[in-house]
């Protein structure tokens, strides 16, 4: 069965995407920040196996690189990410909007510089990321500055990305997971994590090469940029 790397594999999406790969028979390395308290994660039966990571430490993500070794990576499914702040136009918070883009932007790429070669050595060769509609230019509504520019900038960055690498054969692509009933998404978010990790594995499982590049809803839709 292919191997399939998830990052922020500790709770919400990346947690339920963990559990769904792993039952069906796929070889899991997930990574979150801790392990050991991860108990959630630790709960998961099937192939799984715990590594540490914080996507905003280059260290640490070399450290990742070195536990995983050479294996082939099929699928390199770039999870992890924040909210930032809130703030409004009034109240810009620099120094949370500076931790965003270190997260969800530049975790995610130093992620995928350290696995570039386990994913070209797999049969699959798939980078996902998960994005946002709040990244979308075309359906912006304002507010929510830091998280939705962090978002935009990751998309830009997946798309060059795309570019480069598809030309040797990986296939790069972004999801909107939906709005999902997470510590992120809320409470009364109208889409349970099992609804959306459920929808985006199916679309990867279906993913080809002419997908490269692509902005896609966890249903599959496409996205407006
Ligand atoms: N929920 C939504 O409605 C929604 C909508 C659109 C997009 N998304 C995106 O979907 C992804 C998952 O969101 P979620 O709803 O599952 O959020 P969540 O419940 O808040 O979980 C976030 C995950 O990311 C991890 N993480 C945060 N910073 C990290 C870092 N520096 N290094 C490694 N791991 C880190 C967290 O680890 P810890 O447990 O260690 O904190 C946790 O596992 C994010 O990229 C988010 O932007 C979510």
């Amino acid at each position: 069965m292919p191997t399939v790397l998830i990052t922020g594999a500790s709770r919400g999406i990346g947690l339920e995407l963990t559990r769904q790969f792993a039952a069906d028979g796929w070889t899991v390395l997930a990574a979150c920040r801790d392990p050991d308290g991860a108990s959630d994660l630790r709960a998961v039966s099937g192939d799984v196996t715990t590594f540490s990571v914080d996507v905003d430490s280059a260290d640490s993500v070399t450290a990742l690189k070195n536990a995983v070794g050479d294996r082939a990576v099929d699928v390199l499914l770039n999870n992890a990410g924040i909210i930032g702040s809130r703030g409004s136009f009034d109240d810009l918070d620099y120094d949370a909007w500076a931790g965003a883009m270190n997260t969800n932007v530049f975790g995610p790429m130093r992620v995928s510089q350290a696995f570039a070669g386990n994913v070209l050595a797999s049969d699959r060769k798939q980078m996902v990321f998960i994005s946002s509609k709040m990244a979308s230019i075309a359906e912006c509504g304002g507010g929510a500055y830091v998280y939705r520019s962090s978002k935009t900038a990751l998309n830009m960055a997946v798309k060059c990305l795309s570019v480069e690498l598809g030309s040797k054969g990986v296939t790069a692509m972004m999801f909107h997971p939906g709005h999902v009933r997470t510590d992120m998404g809320g409470a009364t978010a109208p889409v349970l994590p099992t609804e959306s990790a459920a929808g985006m594995k199916g679309v990867i499982e279906n993913l080809t090469t002419s997908d490269n590049g692509r902005f896609l809803n966890f249903d599959g839709t496409p996205l407006p940029w």
